[in-house]
């Protein structure tokens, strides 16, 4: 199949672009690299042994994203992960947030109707749920208030494609992500935050690897059986592999529905504190860490209810949390050792 990846270059394009590759797919890539590094390709290449297409402009402007359809034909699904993902910003910058994800997937849709692309993957995020009220959490569970201009955007997209959908022509599969941590095993390709990572995984090997002083445990008096909050931790490659089941479960014509939501986690849940520990186990490094008080717009836990898309799918997250937090140890070395990335 011919595929599109938006965002291909990216933290979780990147290994689902590995991961199309190695099911024997032809991956284009759109990406505008604005929170990406063009030398991914090249890692991608190393690891699979084929360079993908990649063209770099931008998704809001319609008129070079409709170009790039009347030169590209054939293509069977999209994968849609070009967005903004940083919670913070998105409060203090909400237009940047909303003009930035929801037009460039409006022109990405109507490209779709117009050029008759038919099938759709599209990145959501478990932050629909809010704090849901029973755990594990389901895919009916009622979509609350989101907590953020991000979680808002990725509300409103699941709305823009269901009504999208409804008009014909178009099938779409959203996945609800939990927390992606980790990467690929060859340690070639991995996350690679700007600045001050917001996010757990990579502010521990950053610090760990002394970019950073300590890490800051957000809250240790949640309900939870060590007072810190709980996640669905999951590896980027089991991640990346949902994808390529999703897509092609909508080519051969396997969905029971014209738009699907799954819930791609592990269906564990682990506290930020089981997350270190694992971390020191692997690595057999101590930790330079400290309490401090709960970071706002958190939720207490979190974890997802994976039978709907392990049975559907045929998709099960393998990876166990030791081998994520070893894998993004050994990606933070690698990347301690390149100065082009
Ligand atoms: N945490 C710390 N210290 C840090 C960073 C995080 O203790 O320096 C804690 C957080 O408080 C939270 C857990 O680690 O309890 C995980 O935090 P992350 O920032 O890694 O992940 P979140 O669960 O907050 O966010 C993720 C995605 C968002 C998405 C959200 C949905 O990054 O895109 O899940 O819940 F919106």
């Amino acid at each position: 199949m011919k595929i599109l990846v938006t965002g291909g270059v990216g933290y979780i394009g990147s290994h689902t672009v590995v991961e199309l590759q190695n099911a024997g797919h032809e991956v284009l890539i759109v990406d505008n690299l604005s929170n990406s590094n063009i030398e991914v390709v090249n890692q991608i290449e190393k690891i699979s042994g084929i360079k993908p297409l990649v063209e770099i402009f931008d998704l809001e402007d319609l008129l070079l994203t409709r170009d790039f359809f009347t030169r590209h034909h054939g293509i069977e699904g999209i994968i849609h992960f070009a967005a903004f993902k940083a919670v913070g910003e998105s409060v203090e910058h909400p237009l940047k947030y909303y003009r930035n994800n929801l037009v460039s997937l409006i022109n990405i849709l109507a490209c779709m109707k117009e050029f008759n692309v038919p099938n759709l993957v599209f990145s959501s995020s478990c932050t629909v749920y809010g704090q849901p009220e029973i755990l594990p959490v389901t895919e009916d569970a009622p979509v609350q208030k989101a907590m953020s201009p991000y979680g808002n955007t990725k509300q409103i997209s699941e709305e823009i494609i269901l009504d999208t959908v409804h008009t014909g022509g178009i099938k779409a599969i959203a996945l609800r992500y939990f927390n992606p941590i980790g990467a690929h095993e060859s340690a070639l390709i991995g996350e690679l935050p700007l600045g001050v990572p917001n996010n757990l995984m990579p502010f521990i090997t950053q610090t760990a690897i002394g970019i950073r002083k300590e890490l800051s445990v957000f809250g240790n008096d949640y309900n939870t059986p060590d007072g810190t909050a709980i996640r669905d931790y999951i590896h980027v490659v089991d991640l990346a592999k949902a994808h390529v089941v999703a897509v092609e479960r909508m080519v051969n014509q396997r969905s029971k529905s014209d738009f699907e939501m799954f819930n791609v986690g592990t269906g564990n849940g682990f506290s930020v504190l089981e997350v270190i520990h694992s971390f020191e186990r692997t690595t057999g490094m101590k930790l330079n860490y400290k309490i401090v008080g709960r970071r706002a717009g958190d939720v207490e836990k979190v974890y997802a209810d994976t039978k709907f898309a392990n049975e559907e799918l045929g998709w099960k997250a393998e990876k166990s949390l030791d081998e994520m937090t070893l894998s993004a140890w050994n990606w933070e070395k690698a990347l301690n050792n390149k100065s082009n990335l």
